[in-house]
């Protein structure tokens, strides 16, 4: 099959085999991949309009248990400096989110024990009864089916747990031996049979990644059928045994944010800040191959450069206010514009109404 009818079938059928999406994935030419470009954007265009989801992105906690070694807040490193916010300073973070017209809050850290079940639900809680019309999503990493139906109980409506690779042989590269592929993709099973809108996702050429383990993945969406999807490149950390890697292609994260805006055409997609960090107009970028969703950061400046998941990632010193406009200016120069909106996942369906889950 030539490229350019791969891209048919997933524009009319939202699948591929995995031999069709590797070879895609190897070969689309530029010309070829300006033509999914447009499909993909054509695709958010009538899904979403010209309106992007802004989520305010509060990293409350540096510490980690895991050793994934790909992450700067990796157990191991030594060098990184750790820290943990209070739930008056995450309210904070919310009410200057809320006045900037954010209405969803993802609150991401690393796997921190300090944060029992109590301790988020607590804080979940809060958040909900001062911010009744905001949305919480949690990026907190694998936790027990009965710890995720807690938390949805206390009121949080949203879960991003990236899968990060669907091969694995290739999960078992970037991830010491305790963590694995099975209990990952479990998590969200789990995530999404209790109600959670849920968001997997993984890192473009982290490294040993191959264009098979990149179809692997596509397939794992389309059997997962996330309601979010975050992808980025790899970025190397200096304090990780990756530092020498090199970086992720911007082109083939773009190239597969257009796949998967033709596979579920409702998805939620970011254009992440990985795809920031890599290219200096990666989100506007991203938003043009089919993102539909940006996540300036609202954690207090402060600790900002402490939540160093990779070197050099943008946004560091930038106040919220200041990043929101920033964005805001890069979102317009592109024809599109910020929506103050919780931006839930909703099935649309073609001359349909819209349904809300
Ligand atoms: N480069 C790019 N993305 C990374 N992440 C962690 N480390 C890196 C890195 N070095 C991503 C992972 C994780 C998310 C919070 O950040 O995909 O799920
Ligand atoms: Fe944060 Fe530009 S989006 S400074």
């Amino acid at each position: 099959m030539k490229t350019i009818d791969i891209i048919d079938k997933i524009e009319n059928t939202h699948i591929a085999s995995k031999p069709e999406f590797a070879y895609l994935l190897q070969y689309i030419t530029d010309e070829e991949l300006e033509i999914l470009r447009k499909k993909a954007q054509k695709t958010s265009l009538e899904h979403f309009g010209n309106k992007i989801y802004i989520r305010g992105l509060i990293e409350f906690s540096s510490v980690c248990k895991n050793d994934c070694y790909y992450c700067g807040l990796r157990r191991s490193n030594k060098n990184a400096v750790r820290y943990r916010l209070s739930k008056e300073q995450i309210l904070s973070c919310c009410n200057t989110g809320y006045k900037l017209g954010f209405r969803t809050f993802v609150l991401q850290g690393g796997e921190d024990a300090y944060y029992t079940d109590d301790v988020m639900c607590d804080i979940v809680k809060s958040i909900k009864s001062d911010y009744p019309d905001c949305a919480v999503t949690l990026s907190l990493g694998e936790r027990s089916k009965e710890s995720f139906k807690k938390l949805f109980y206390a009121g949080a409506d949203r879960y991003l747990l990236r899968h990060e690779t669907s091969d694995e042989r290739h999960y078992g590269r970037l991830h010491p031996e305790e963590m694995s592929l099975e209990n990952r993709k479990q998590c969200l099973f789990n995530l999404k049979d209790i109600g959670f809108q849920t968001g997997a996702g993984f890192m473009v050429g982290s490294p040993y990644q191959t264009y098979e383990t990149l179809a692997e993945d596509l397939l794992f969406i389309n059997e997962l059928k996330p309601q979010m999807c975050g992808i980025g490149p790899f970025i190397p950390h200096k304090d990780t045994k990756f530092k020498n890697e090199k970086k992720g292609s911007v082109r083939l994260c773009l190239t597969l944010l257009s796949i998967i805006r033709l596979m579920q055409p409702d998805i939620l997609l970011p254009a992440t800040t990985a795809l920031g960090t890599a290219d200096s107009k990666g989100r506007e970028k991203g938003i043009l191959y089919g993102a539909n969703v940006v996540m300036p950061n609202l954690s207090p400046v402060a600790h900002r450069a402490d939540y160093s998941l990779y070197d050099n990632k943008i946004c560091t010193g930038d106040e919220a206010a200041e990043c929101i406009k920033c964005m805001s200016g890069r979102i317009k120069s592109i024809g599109y514009e910020i929506v103050t909106d919780r931006g839930d996942y909703k099935i649309r369906k073609k001359d349909d109404k819209n349904v809300q889950i």
